[in-house]
């Protein structure tokens, strides 16, 4: 295993402080933030349930990959890929799926620090009580006088990525993932209860025909490509975050049943975050396809309310904001580590490569084509590539019987289901999602 690698202990003491770490990645703004906008976006139910079946058929099983690499490379992602393909006589290129990976991190990291920022923002804004007791339109307008404001969005954006990289350049990102164990339950127990609030306040019936009543005339080929991208997003996948973590898995406990666990309570806090957010849409007379504002327009209408609101929306933007803090930490770890090993001392890496994220997300606060074309390239193009790649790898140059000596835990059938589908029905998944989205079929 890599020395320089911090991200997490040596060796798990336990497969269930991998299950926390990685849902620690995995849970952040994807599930809170995007997923209930994009879901809006896109018309709801048939959009959903591609994203669950993504979830299902691609994302889980790629995972799985993904994690076995991690576990046998126990570097980081390039040569962790270098290293598979030696062992294999495979070409070195397979190391592009590293580098796309760090690449992806980066360029996530470019807008994902912006929400961050908008989130911290809202700490501010419930601490000091500046929405409470207005009316929901004017609630709903306070996102629109802060995308305007580029210097207050500016302002959050730098103390975000400053955290960020301190983080990572003391190489504490343990402490951090130590404390996420306690605040992401803390995070789901304020969710449930905005849950409550909603399903007593809001529209929770029409919410729910909304997000899982199916109409798929509205699944056009972006559609089910942007279900797709979310399936990694979501899971961070793709890009080389859970093979660094895979590297710490002990190697007698089982891949499969932890990575079912970890997509699991990923998809609860999506689905739970939706179920929230689309009663206060509807009963406020908000639109669905209100855009990358819709958490930020509709909770704090909900808190200007609620019992003791301030408090609460100040407590669930900062475990918002925390949860982006552990999942930005796995974005541009894999790029440190990867320069570590390059022989960059740690702190310069991640100082530059902070900067060099930060420039991104002032080019994505002033300019919102930058902010959706970093979005969709990397979580439609870049992720499912690489998770594409990642299958292929597994399934036709790592092969049956190695992959079989990884994952030794489950039965021989489901081992097999598992085998076929990396080898054919997940490549073949990404591919026609792709071919779809490009009109060609
Ligand atoms: N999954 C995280 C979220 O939902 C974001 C994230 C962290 C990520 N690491 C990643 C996305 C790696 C893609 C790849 O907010």
């Amino acid at each position: 295993m890599s020395e320089t690698n911090t991200l997490q202990t040596p060796t798990w003491t336990s497969r269930w402080t991998f299950i926390m770490a990685t849902t620690g990645a995995a849970v952040g703004l994807g599930n809170i933030w995007k997923f209930p906008y994009i879901a809006g976006e896109n018309g709801g139910g048939a959009f959903v349930l591609m994203y669950l079946g993504c979830i299902l058929l691609l994302g889980v099983p790629i995972m799985i990959a993904e994690t076995m690499l991690g576990r046998k490379g126990r570097e980081n992602p390039v040569h962790a890929m270098l290293k598979h393909a030696r062992s294999v006589d495979a070409s070195k290129a397979w190391s592009f799926i590293g580098i796309m990976g760090v690449a992806a991190g980066i360029m996530i990291l470019m807008y994902y620090s912006v929400v961050a920022g908008w989130a911290l923002e809202y700490v501010f804004q419930s601490a000091t009580s500046s929405y409470i007791g207005k009316p929901s339109a004017d609630i709903a307008e306070g996102f629109s006088t802060l995308s305007a404001d580029t210097g207050r969005q500016l302002m959050w954006h730098s103390i975000f990525m400053a955290g960020t990289a301190l983080i990572v350049a003391l190489g504490v990102t343990k402490g951090i993932g130590k404390a996420v164990n306690i605040l992401m339950p803390m995070l789901f127990l304020l969710l449930l209860m905005l849950l409550g609030y909603a399903y007593e306040n809001g529209e929770f019936s029409q919410a729910l025909s909304f997000m899982f009543t199916a109409d798929f005339s509205k699944l056009t080929g972006d559609v089910v490509l942007i279900a797709m991208g979310h399936a990694f997003f979501t899971l961070s996948l793709g890009m080389g975050t859970v093979m660094v973590y895979g590297s710490y898995m002990p190697q007698n406990a089982s891949i499969p049943s932890a990575i079912i666990t970890v997509a699991f309570l990923d998809t609860l806090i999506a689905l739970v975050a939706g179920m929230t957010i689309f009663p206060l849409v509807f009963a406020s007379g908000l639109e669905p396809a209100s855009g990358p504002g819709l958490l930020f327009k509709t909770l704090p209408i909900a808190f200007s309310t609620m019992w003791n609101g301030a408090f609460f929306g100040a407590g669930f933007f900062l475990l918002v904001a925390i949860a982006a803090l552990s999942s930005s930490i796995s974005l541009i770890e894999p790029g440190i580590a990867w320069l570590e090993k390059l022989g960059v001392n740690r702190i310069a890496a991640a100082l530059g490569l902070a900067l060099f994220c930060w420039l991104g997300g002032v080019a994505s606060i002033y300019t919102t084509e930058v902010f959706d074309k970093l979005d969709y390239i990397t979580a439609n193009i870049m992720l499912p590539l690489g998770g594409l790649l990642i299958a292929v790898f597994v399934g036709w140059k790592l092969g049956f019987t190695r992959s079989r000596k990884e994952i030794s835990e489950i039965s021989g059938g489901l081992f097999n289901l598992w085998f076929v589908v990396i080898r054919f029905i997940a490549p073949l998944g990404v591919l026609i999602i792709f071919a779809k989205s490009l009109g060609l079929i």
